[in-house]
């Protein structure tokens, strides 16, 4: 009798005790601190972790999507009417971009390397090979006759020789050529008087360098700083575009899921391309200074050497009514054409991503040039690229398990509550069938002995 009153006893204690603990735990809130520090520990970029082989050599798939604009209506357009193109795309490019010549700086707090990026074509994942022929502005051409306009003397010899060997605004190429360049005839003769001249020209050449082999820097808590707790201050995130030449802010917009792991999904403001009355930041490209374009197209001309390069989303989203109506065959849409990022919110880890632009020329009447016929000012579309990424299997698992495991942490003290609930109800139990028993044996007894 004694033995099991005092296992009775010890039981409520237990509970107490058991409730103690939990209780403090929810409120000291060690687990979430505790689970914080795992996290940052594994998404540290150093050395032999997870997050650093991924970084070196990230394992899911980087598409590089391009959309080109085929021109129907050149002999109208030099008439001064409304241009009118149709979309040809895909051309899919695999993206590879490892990290090389890794240097740990600082005693391992930054990490420099080289990003080489280079392209595959996925002939299955493309509307057609790279020999396809599209028709758009002669970007060397236009550019040429941009920089010797009101030079009469030598704006005439030019054009003169550009109607001996046939070039005009307009110019038909391959899908390839566009992209990794092509020997510009115009380039190769202007070269003669100027040896430096690069005569090869392509969208993703060097002359207009959409891609750019760039050194990285990174401090040591990059995928950290960068992701997580820039969502915490402002909920805003900070990406770097060297095609714009600026770095852009994104802001959350929305939940989403993506392959059952949830995540937030940031996008750049409509803000980042308005005009510099909406947004002053953006003074800096109304080039001359005053001479803006109107929201939604940058003049992005002076990174681009000169060239009159106008950055924009594709088919003008989120831009002036004006540009859509200029052009036949602008049609924007949120989800085909928005630049947007998901993240997984606890890891900081990018589940998906999306980066849209579309690049346009800058197309007018220059002075002494026949080839530019009456054509109206017109921001012309060339070609809009996506170059996306979704995580990969074997990181969703991984993710999933980090995500169990931090279910489970997070929830140790209010199992411990409930833990001790539960004893404590055995207890009072326990006590209410010791109590019965003696009373009903108390009164049996003398039943039995009589
Ligand atoms: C990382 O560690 C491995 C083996 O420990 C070594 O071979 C490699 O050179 C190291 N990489 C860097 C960038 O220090
Ligand atoms: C690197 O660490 C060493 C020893 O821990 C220290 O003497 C040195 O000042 C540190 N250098 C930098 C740049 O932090
Ligand atoms: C683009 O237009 C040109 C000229 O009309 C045509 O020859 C070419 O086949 C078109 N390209 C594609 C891929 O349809
Ligand atoms: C773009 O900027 C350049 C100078 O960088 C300027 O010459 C050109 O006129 C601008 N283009 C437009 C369309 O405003
Ligand atoms: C800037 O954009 C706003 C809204 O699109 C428009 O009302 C305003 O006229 C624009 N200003 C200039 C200078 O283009
Ligand atoms: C851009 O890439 C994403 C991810 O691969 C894909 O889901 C989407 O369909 C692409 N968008 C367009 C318009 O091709």
């Amino acid at each position: 009798m004694l033995r099991k009153s005092c296992c009775i006893y010890s039981t409520g204690i237990l509970s107490i005790l058991i409730l103690i603990l939990g209780i403090s735990l929810v409120l000291s809130n060690v687990f979430p601190h505790f689970l914080q520090a795992l996290v940052k520990k594994e998404v540290t970029l150093k050395n032999g972790t997870e997050a650093f082989d991924a970084w070196e050599n990230p394992p899911a798939p980087i598409y590089m999507q391009f959309y080109f604009f085929n021109l129907t209506n050149p002999l109208e357009v030099l008439d001064g009417n409304r241009p009118a193109v149709v979309e040809i795309g895909p051309y899919t490019y695999r993206e590879y971009r490892p990290m090389e010549e890794i240097n740990f700086l600082d005693n391992g707090t930054k990490v420099s390397a080289v990003n080489t990026k280079t392209y595959i074509f996925q002939p299955n994942m493309s509307r057609g090979p790279e020999t396809d022929l599209i028709r758009t502005v002669n970007i060397p051409a236009m550019t040429v006759m941009d920089q010797f306009k009101d030079n009469t003397i030598i704006g005439n010899l030019i054009s003169a020789y550009m109607r001996s060997s046939g070039e005009g605004l307009f110019t038909t190429r391959t899908v390839g050529e566009l992209l990794w360049g092509y020997e510009d005839g115009l380039l190769k003769a202007l070269k003669l008087f100027k040896p430096a001249l690069d005569d090869v020209f392509g969208l993703f050449y060097k002359l207009i360098g959409l891609v750019d082999n760039r050194r990285v820097q990174h401090d040591q808590w990059h995928q950290w700083s960068l992701f997580s707790s820039c969502y915490h201050q402002n909920e805003s995130l900070y990406m770097f575009s060297s095609d714009m030449c600026r770095s852009l802010y994104a802001e959350y917009e929305e939940d989403v899921t993506v392959k059952g792991i949830a995540g937030y999904r940031f996008s750049p403001l409509s803000k980042v391309f308005a005009n510099a009355t909406v947004n002053p930041d953006n003074a800096g490209f109304c080039v001359p200074a005053g001479n803006c374009l109107g929201s939604g197209v940058l003049n992005v001309s002076v990174c681009k050497q000169g060239a009159p390069i106008l950055m924009s989303s594709p088919h003008f989203y989120q831009a002036d009514e004006k540009f859509v109506q200029d052009v036949f065959g602008m049609r924007p849409k949120k989800e085909w054409h928005q630049t947007a990022i998901d993240l997984n919110p606890l890891t900081g880890i990018v589940l998906q991503a999306a980066k849209r632009l579309q690049v346009n020329v800058f197309v007018q009447k220059v002075s002494p040039f026949s080839q530019t016929g009456n054509v109206s000012p017109t921001v012309f579309p060339v070609v809009w690229l996506n170059e996306s990424v979704v995580i990969d299997d074997a990181s969703v698992l991984k993710l999933k398990t980090v995500m169990l495991k931090q279910a489970v942490v997070e929830n140790i003290p209010f199992m411990l509550i409930g833990l001790g609930i539960l004893i404590g109800l055995l207890y009072m139990f326990l006590m209410c069938r010791q109590k019965i028993p003696e009373s009903t044996t108390a009164e049996r007894e003398p039943l039995l002995s009589s």
